[in-house]
């Protein structure tokens, strides 16, 4: 009898602890990399080849979203580079459908959060202050929890507006 409820309770104590760790995971390890329908490269394309942040993400400077580049963009050059590879013959199998690479985002605030690049950068900030050494990474993750103190932090030290209506339209 003392046995089992003894059981019982070391049962218990783990669906506790299970419980926990998948809400703590959501919390603390936001630090995600899901994997891609294509395997880009960042640090091939931008730290290798030297091209541009804004090659790409030409919209950063100009509207709220940075925008992930069109198929025909990375087809100005995968039509002749390494075209033989298979992650180029995914790439030009979505482009000759005319289908959207299905790519998974990884950076996305609440719907009740308002942020737009514009400002940001505009402002002077460099995509690293918010992503990153993007440059070097071969496959994209987070390294920024996106959470409202993070915001507010960085407002903060950059005599940035703190007032809720800011980001809570
Ligand atoms: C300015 C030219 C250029 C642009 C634009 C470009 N790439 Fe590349 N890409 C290259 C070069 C050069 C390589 C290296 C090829 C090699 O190693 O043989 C490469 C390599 C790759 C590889 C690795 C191929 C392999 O398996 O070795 C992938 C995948 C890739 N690019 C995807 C993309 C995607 C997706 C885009 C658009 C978002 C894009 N590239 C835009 C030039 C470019
Ligand atoms: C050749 C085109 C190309 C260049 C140059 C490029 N990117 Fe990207 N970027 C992409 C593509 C395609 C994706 C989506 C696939 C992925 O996540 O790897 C992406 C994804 C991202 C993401 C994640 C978006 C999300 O889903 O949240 C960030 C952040 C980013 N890029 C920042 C940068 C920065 C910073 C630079 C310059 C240092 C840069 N990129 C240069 C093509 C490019
Ligand atoms: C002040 C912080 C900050 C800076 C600076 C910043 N970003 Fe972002 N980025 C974010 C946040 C926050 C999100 C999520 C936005 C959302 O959900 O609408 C994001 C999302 C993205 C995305 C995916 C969604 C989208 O907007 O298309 C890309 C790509 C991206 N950033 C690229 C860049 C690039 C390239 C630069 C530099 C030119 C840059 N970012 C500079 C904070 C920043
Ligand atoms: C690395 C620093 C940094 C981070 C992180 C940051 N911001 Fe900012 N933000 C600034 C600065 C600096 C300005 C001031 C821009 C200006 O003066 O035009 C600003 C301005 C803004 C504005 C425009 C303010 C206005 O006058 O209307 C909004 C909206 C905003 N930020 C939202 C956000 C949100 C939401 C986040 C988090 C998801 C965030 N910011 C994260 C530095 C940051
Ligand atoms: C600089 C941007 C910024 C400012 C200023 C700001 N918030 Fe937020 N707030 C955020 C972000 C980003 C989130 C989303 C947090 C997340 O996704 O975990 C958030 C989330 C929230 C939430 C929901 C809780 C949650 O975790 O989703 C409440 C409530 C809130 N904010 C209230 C306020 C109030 C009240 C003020 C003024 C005192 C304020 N915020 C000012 C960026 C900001």
């Amino acid at each position: 009898m003392k046995n089992r409820i003894f059981n019982i309770i070391i049962l218990l104590y783990f669906m506790v602890f299970i419980l926990l760790l998948s809400g703590l995971k959501q919390y603390f390890f936001y630090q995600q990399a899901p994997d891609q329908p294509i395997n880009f490269s960042h640090q091939k394309h931008v730290s290798e080849l030297g091209l541009k942040c804004d090659f790409c993400h030409k919209y950063a400077e100009k509207s709220m979203a940075a925008t992930v580049p069109p198929a025909d963009v990375c087809m100005s050059c995968h039509k002749a580079v390494a075209k033989d590879k298979p992650e180029i013959q995914k790439l030009t199998k979505y482009w000759s459908d005319k289908n959207p690479i299905p790519w998974t985002q990884i950076h996305k605030v609440k719907d009740h959060v308002y942020f737009t690049h514009k400002r940001h950068i505009r402002a002077g900030l460099d995509c690293v202050n918010c992503h990153g050494e993007v440059q070097k990474m071969e496959k994209i993750r987070r390294v920024s929890s996106l959470r409202m103190g993070w915001c507010v932090d960085c407002h903060k030290s950059r005599s940035a507006p703190l007032d809720c209506y800011t980001c809570h339209k």
